[in-house]
């Protein structure tokens, strides 16, 4: 019989988590804030255009080598249930959900996102595509609430999809992967998507469409402060800049004051002053290697047991296990 059940581990804490990260990252010297706050539901939805985009190669790129590679995935790894993190609309699970249904093996499917909306989305949507489909959505952050994934029924697929990995800087990115690690028991797999270093106008492209959506994106973090935290800012008043950082290999995405500004937090008492030019960073995208994705998964207890990717080497699809003791 299909089901779902929706855990809310954010019921009460979100407010807060936001005003301590605004106070954290708009107090420092270098502006800066964490991206999970860009995705409510403006965000999730804006997220989605992103990926239609004709710049945003991605998004079509992973799902190409998805297409091609699911059902070898689904083979290799033998799981019956996939958790997901970052889930979002789950568009290209679907390939891993058919994978799994054809190979007889699909049991239980459990999205962790930030956004309730769109968990609670795809949870209703695949419980009627999926007959038989269990469901069991955990809205959440991936950085504070993994403990609150249900206990595994049987062979756990996880996937962590679209280069979200990505925009970890280095250091909380080792902590995340030891830390997924240790969720992996014997028999587990972790499908990991990352983005690859390739020509800076590519990557540039992808992140400055001519439609403006990304822009808009970006934006949407002061309209979640404004609304949240009854904040003054102006979001015309910014401009989107997104640069490829090549010594760090990361895209770096940051709103730039057009002139100086004050911008009024009154819900935590905070009058923040922005000089013209002055960026407010609002996420990292890092862009991988094999090599540095095979030696980031090493440096956590990880095992590369397979690497896909496109003709053109854009992305990269790895499938790995815990490695033995
Ligand atoms: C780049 S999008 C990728 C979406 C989808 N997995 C894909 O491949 O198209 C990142 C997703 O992760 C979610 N997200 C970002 N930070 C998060 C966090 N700290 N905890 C849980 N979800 C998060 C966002 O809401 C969004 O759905």
């Amino acid at each position: 019989m299909a089901d779902i059940s929706l855990d809310n581990a954010l019921d009460g804490d979100a407010g807060r988590t936001l005003a301590e990260d605004v106070r954290d990252g708009l107090t420092r010297a270098h502006k800066e804030l964490p991206p999970k706050h860009l995705y409510d539901s403006r965000g999730a939805a804006l997220f989605d255009q992103i990926c239609e985009l004709p710049e945003y190669y991605p998004t079509r790129t992973e799902r190409a080598i998805l297409e091609r590679v699911a059902a070898e995935l689904i083979a290799a790894s033998g799981a019956s249930e996939l958790v997901e993190l970052g889930s979002g609309s789950a568009a290209k699970t679907r390939l891993l959900l058919d994978a799994m249904a054809a190979a007889g093996t699909l049991e239980r499917y459990v999205p962790l996102d930030v956004t309730e909306r769109v968990v609670r989305e795809s949870a209703a949507a695949l419980i009627r595509e999926y007959p038989g489909l269990r469901v069991h959505g955990l809205i959440g952050d991936f950085e504070r609430h993994l403990g609150r994934l249900p206990p595994a029924h049987g062979p756990r697929l996880l996937a962590f999809l679209g280069g979200t990995i990505g925009n970890f800087a280095p250091t909380q990115r080792g902590r995340f992967l030891r830390t997924i690690a240790g969720l992996l028991a014997a028999g587990d797999h972790l499908l990991l998507g990352t983005d690859l270093v390739k020509d800076r106008a590519t990557l540039e492209a992808a992140y400055n469409d001519s439609a403006g959506i990304t822009a808009e994106f970006n934006r949407n973090i002061l309209r979640v402060i404004n609304r949240e935290l009854g904040a003054s800012f102006d979001p015309t008043a910014f401009d989107h800049v997104a640069v490829f950082d090549e010594r760090n290999e990361w895209i770096e995405i940051s709103l730039r004051a057009r002139e100086a500004q004050e911008v009024a937090l009154p819900a935590i008492a905070l009058t923040v002053h922005f000089a013209a030019g002055e960026e407010l960073r609002t996420q990292i995208s890092a862009k991988f290697t094999r090599e540095r994705v095979a030696a980031e998964l090493a440096a956590a207890g990880l095992e590369l047991v397979a690497w896909h990717t496109d003709a053109r080497a854009w992305f990269g699809l790895s499938l790995a296990r815990a490695a033995a003791a």
